[in-house]
């Protein structure tokens, strides 16, 4: 084995989203690269929140909430909502939300995925709080939805590297899951 001992503050890419809430009567938005899929029946996502957050309040406050997954061409909107709060700015207006049946849960129309989601739990850790929420709706754009399949690459989403803070885009196919295991 050829491996050194590194930081432990560190994690493979992940997929960047957008946290959608609404606190207030108004829409409030913020960049979130720490989410994945945690339960498949019911589709349960979770993510890690920082505990001092603004958009903490209103997941809190209306128990919804929407994940909005961008394509490059929002990369620098998406940093922005990544970079200032909803305490001192009103990030209500970066993006145009829509509705679906959560009144509380803005769907950014910009974005070609996104998801209204029904809070199920907060764990409290010690510097984020992980959000587990309920997928209850998905709008994809049509462009991008094909035989019951997303595809991702024309979709343009886009990841996250830390702690060297860089943006990616997607790669190439490499192989079938669930199938490729199988010639062993
Ligand atoms: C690329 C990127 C990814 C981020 N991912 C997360 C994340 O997963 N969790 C988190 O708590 N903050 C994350 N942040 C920081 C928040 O988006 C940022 O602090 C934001 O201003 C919080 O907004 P709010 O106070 O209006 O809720 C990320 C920021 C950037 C730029």
């Amino acid at each position: 084995m050829d491996k050194i001992k590194i930081d432990n503050n560190v994690f493979i890419p992940m997929p960047m989203s957008i946290l959608g809430v609404r606190i207030n009567s108004k829409e409030n938005y913020m960049a979130v690269g720490w989410i994945s899929r945690v339960n498949a029946n019911p589709p349960m996502i979770a993510m890690g929140i920082g505990n001092h957050h603004f958009s903490l309040n209103g997941i809190k406050e209306n128990k919804e909430f929407s994940v909005n997954f961008p394509a490059e061409d929002l990369l620098i909107a998406t940093d922005y909502v990544g970079i200032y709060s909803g305490k001192k700015t009103d990030k209500s207006n970066v993006f145009k939300a829509t509705y679906g049946e959560l009144k509380n849960a803005p769907l950014i129309d910009e974005c070609p995925l996104s998801l209204s989601c029904k809070l199920v739990e907060i764990i409290n850790l010690p510097s984020n709080s992980i959000v587990i929420g309920e997928i209850r709706e998905v709008f994809c754009n049509k462009a991008y939805y094909e035989d019951k399949n997303i595809n991702f690459k024309a979709m343009k989403a886009f990841f996250l590297t830390m702690p060297d803070n860089k943006y990616w885009s997607f790669g190439h196919e490499i192989g079938k899951a669930w199938s490729d295991g199988k010639i062993l």
